[in-house]
């Protein structure tokens, strides 16, 4: 069955802890946090004083994604938070294998995010070392945009890798996911999905969820 993280960017912050609450309660299998610098992607979200808010709230595991200059110094600041998995985007980081060493030693899975012009071949050699690769089916930055198709075949491609060079490694794709393209992600191989407005603006939290748990 598909796993779900629900992306927080898209709750209303002034209740905060009472959309997290409902998203645990509503049977989502990650809380998806969306961490941006304003340099990396020209938005700016939440930092750890908030994230720890979040922690506090959640029942279900963090999944924090960076978009971010600077990932180790982010990896550093988050890592007290014991997420489940930190993902980080391959397009700003010389040394992605050692930082994936240095999450793995702090307790945390990590993952690699591929914007989406970014090949699947560019994570080819690090694929047995990951926990998960997270594929953008919309340029990082903000939430509410449309699904960019190019993920599909990405996906496929990125499926037919890891079932030869590691299994374990989960497939997570973000933006745009609803219930109208959650058949086709499911049919490539696609194990995580990463879904903020369809989530939160669904008149059910829980129902949006499990629209997606196929
Ligand atoms: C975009 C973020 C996404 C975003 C998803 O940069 O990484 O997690 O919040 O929102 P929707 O599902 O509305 O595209
Ligand atoms: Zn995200």
């Amino acid at each position: 069955m598909i796993k779900v993280a629900p992306s927080v960017l898209s709750a209303d912050f002034g209740n905060l802890q009472r959309d997290v609450e409902e998203i645990c309660n509503g049977g989502c299998d990650f809380v998806h946090v969306d961490v941006m610098d304003g340099h990396f992607v020209p938005n700016l979200t939440i930092g750890p004083v908030v994230v720890s808010a979040i922690a506090k709230a959640a029942t279900k595991p963090l999944d924090i994604h960076l978009m971010v200059e600077n990932n180790t110094f982010f990896v550093e600041l988050f890592a007290p938070l014991k997420p489940e998995y930190i993902s980080f985007h391959i397009e700003e980081e010389k040394h992605p294998h050692r930082l994936i060493q240095k999450i793995r030693s702090l307790g945390i899975k990590p993952a690699i995010v591929l914007n989406p012009h970014t090949p699947p071949e560019s994570v080819e050699y690090l694929l047995k070392d990951l926990d998960m690769v997270l594929l953008m089916s919309v340029n990082p930055g903000f939430g509410g945009q449309s699904f960019i198709d190019s993920v599909i075949p990405k996906a496929a491609r990125l499926n037919e890798m890891r079932n030869s060079i590691n299994p374990e490694c989960l497939i997570e794709v973000d933006g745009g996911v609803s219930d109208k393209n959650i058949h086709l992600l499911k049919e490539v191989g696609v194990d995580v999905v990463v879904a903020g407005s369809y989530v939160f603006k669904h008149k059910s939290k829980a129902e949006a969820i499990k629209s997606l748990q196929i």
